[in-house]
């Protein structure tokens, strides 16, 4: 079946276990895990539940749509993303996405954990994301293109919404939380990086390094949607200072920043 049916099917499938028609998408990435919680009126639908959407191999229980109401405002969150690392191909890492444009939103907020490369960034700092260089070495438009999904050609010269970013800086003020602004990076993984590759990094121009974003924010950009996208710093990546990757220190740190990046999110949401 077509990329446009699929979306469809998925799409219908969604609409019938609830009349929300949401206007913003959230991507519950690291740093945003507990938002899902503060979402009145849910209707929670497992991705098992949706045709064609993609199913954790390992858990079949990972993922689910949030549809309901946060700050006012009508929202769907996506609990539990895919990466290409899992094996997932980037069309299916941003399939769901795709139905979140089918349902009407016109806005998609996406967060990540992300090793700093710059180095006046501190651990469990927040970054909002004003661009990004793709290192997958992949895309999710290669392929046939569906005029109606989006265009063969998308331009990419302001793929974060420099209103959003105002709005999110703005909101970051007055509730007194250090925002940095910076460029990410996405690579594959699953390893992390060596120190000749964060050096390159560094040197192209990235002030963060993660392993996902980059396809959803593509896809989100090709079909309309206006993004806002934000990194919990949860590790740092300086080439000659390089401590060995500490999971439990990267998890604390991501814990850290969640509270804060949540707040910034939900009152983003109740302005836009
Ligand atoms: N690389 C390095 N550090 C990180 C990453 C990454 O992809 N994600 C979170 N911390």
């Amino acid at each position: 079946m077509d990329l446009i049916h699929r979306i469809e099917a998925a799409t219908m499938a969604i609409q019938a276990l609830t009349p929300s028609k949401p206007k913003i998408g959230i991507v519950l990435g690291t740093g945003l895990g507990m938002l899902g919680q503060r979402i009145e009126s849910a209707t929670r639908i497992s991705y098992e539940s949706i045709p064609h959407f993609p199913v954790s191999t390992v858990d079949s229980h990972a993922g689910e749509l949030i549809l309901g109401t946060l700050a006012g405002k009508s929202v769907v969150a996506l609990s539990g993303r895919f990466h290409k690392y899992e094996g997932y191909s980037l069309k299916e890492v941003t399939f769901p996405i795709r139905v979140a444009k089918a349902l009407g939103v016109h806005s998609l907020i996406v967060s990540n954990a992300a090793g700093g490369l710059n180095p006046d960034f501190a651990p469990a700092d927040l970054m909002v994301i004003t661009d990004h260089i793709n290192l997958m070495n992949d895309n999710p438009l290669i392929g046939v293109n569906d005029d109606s999904l989006g265009p063969r050609f998308p331009d990419m010269s302001e793929p974060y919404s420099n209103a959003l970013i105002g709005l999110a800086e703005q909101v970051a003020a007055e509730e007194g939380i250090k925002l940095h602004r910076g460029v990410y990076l996405g690579c594959t993984g699953p390893c992390l990086e060596t120190r000749a590759e964060y050096r390159f990094m560094r040197i192209i121009g990235a002030d963060a390094v993660g392993m996902s974003t980059v396809p959803e924010v593509i896809v989100a950009v090709q079909a309309g949607l206006r993004v806002l996208g934000f990194s919990a710093i949860t590790d740092l990546c300086i080439p000659d200072a390089l401590e060995p990757a500490d999971i439990e220190k990267i998890i604390a740190n991501a814990n850290i920043a969640e509270p804060l990046l949540t707040k910034i999110v939900v009152k983003c949401v109740e302005r836009m």
